[in-house]
């Protein structure tokens, strides 16, 4: 089996931290209803930081760790919700700003999946490109600029962060992925553009989109709908990734799951019949920072001794799109 090696790891995290307490001074809720319903404390937001400086801040540290030179990196691929730009590429602005003038750059928008995605795109690029011989992932969001503070049901959940990984080719490796999306459920968690318009626009080709009305760009969820996708999803891909190389979950020595709330976890858990302390949780910290939660989670629990050299190790993702994704891996 053709797998892939992780060789380093790095992440960014703005200087502000805000607390559930301080959220009491701008809606109607309490710390209590925060960390009951979602396990959030506390969260790092953008105290200005542009989307792409986080990014790129996290590929530096990244790099370094894994002791290449960015002009060894044969292609970059950026995950964002949160772009600075429609254009150009989060990609193409660190690719810039790195040096890494040997890597293509492409930008995905898988929401929360999205780093489990990065990961299954660069398996590929690298095993089918002997070109490319190293693959640099970034997460970077910017969530809190597309967050409404006026709306106590969203604002609580997000924070922002970045963080990146090289990885190279590894064969006879352990490795499995299960990716997929179910675009019905498109209307249940999004976030609008810029609506059609130019000089010579009469509205005639307007077209109703199911989308519920929402306040201008801020992002727009169905908690409960998206709650009910996630718990069914998160096993399910996970299980699914497995059999498809008849591997037992319970040898897995961590499972890093998609940090959108605590109790989707554990009910994951109960599901899978698996120790809730096989799974990395540190949503406490950071709360939601879409497809950068999974790999922040993982830099932290390398950081922590958690995560070894030999490890078996699982990603699920899931978020909007509806968009999933289960990787199994050895580390
Ligand atoms: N403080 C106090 N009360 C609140 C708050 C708040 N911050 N937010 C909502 N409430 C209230 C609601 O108004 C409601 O009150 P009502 O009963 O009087 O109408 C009550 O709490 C219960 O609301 P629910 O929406 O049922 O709360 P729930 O327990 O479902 O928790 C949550 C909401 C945390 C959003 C949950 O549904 C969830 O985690 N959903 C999944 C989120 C997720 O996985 N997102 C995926 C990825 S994100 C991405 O892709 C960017």
């Amino acid at each position: 089996m053709q797998g892939i090696k992780i060789l380093g790891t790095g992440q960014y995290l703005p200087g502000k931290k805000v607390v559930n307490e301080d959220f009491t001074k701008i809606v109607e809720t309490s710390d209590e209803w925060i960390r009951t319903r979602t396990g959030m404390s506390e969260r790092y937001v953008s105290d200005g930081e542009p989307t792409w400086y986080m990014g790129l801040e996290a590929a530096k540290a990244a790099i370094k760790d894994a002791g290449i030179s960015p002009e060894d990196i044969g292609v970059i691929i950026d995950s964002s919700v949160s772009p600075d730009y429609y254009t150009p590429s989060m990609a193409c602005v660190i690719q810039g700003k790195l040096g890494a003038v040997n890597a293509m750059t492409i930008d995905i928008n898988c929401a929360c999946a999205g780093c489990v995605y990065g990961i299954d795109m660069a398996k590929r690029y690298l095993q089918s490109d002997e070109d490319i011989k190293y693959a640099l992932v970034i997460s970077n969001e910017n969530l809190t600029k597309i967050t409404d503070y006026s709306d106590r049901s969203t604002c609580v959940l997000f924070g922002d962060g970045a963080a990146a990984m090289v990885i190279e080719r590894r064969d006879n490796a352990l490795y499995s992925s299960y990716l997929g999306a179910d675009g019905t459920g498109a209307k249940y968690l999004f976030a609008r553009s810029i609506p059609p318009h130019n000089a010579f626009m009469t509205g005639n080709g307007k077209v109703d989109d199911e989308f519920p009305e929402s306040n201008s760009h801020y992002l727009y969820q169905d908690g409960r709908e998206v709650y009910k996708f996630a718990t069914r999803t998160l096993p399910r891909a996970l299980q699914t990734a497995a059999e498809k190389i008849g591997f037992d979950i319970n040898e897995l020595d961590a499972i890093i799951p998609h940090q959108a709330n605590a109790r989707i976890i554990e009910t994951a858990a109960k599901n899978l019949d698996i120790s809730l302390d096989k799974f990395v949780i540190n949503i406490h910290k950071h709360a939601n920072t879409s497809s950068a939660s999974i790999p922040i989670a993982l830099h932290e629990a390398i950081q922590e001794g958690r995560i070894k050299p030999g490890d078996k190790i699982a990603f699920v993702g899931f978020g909007a799109g509806l968009t999933f994704g289960a990787i199994i891996m050895e580390f």
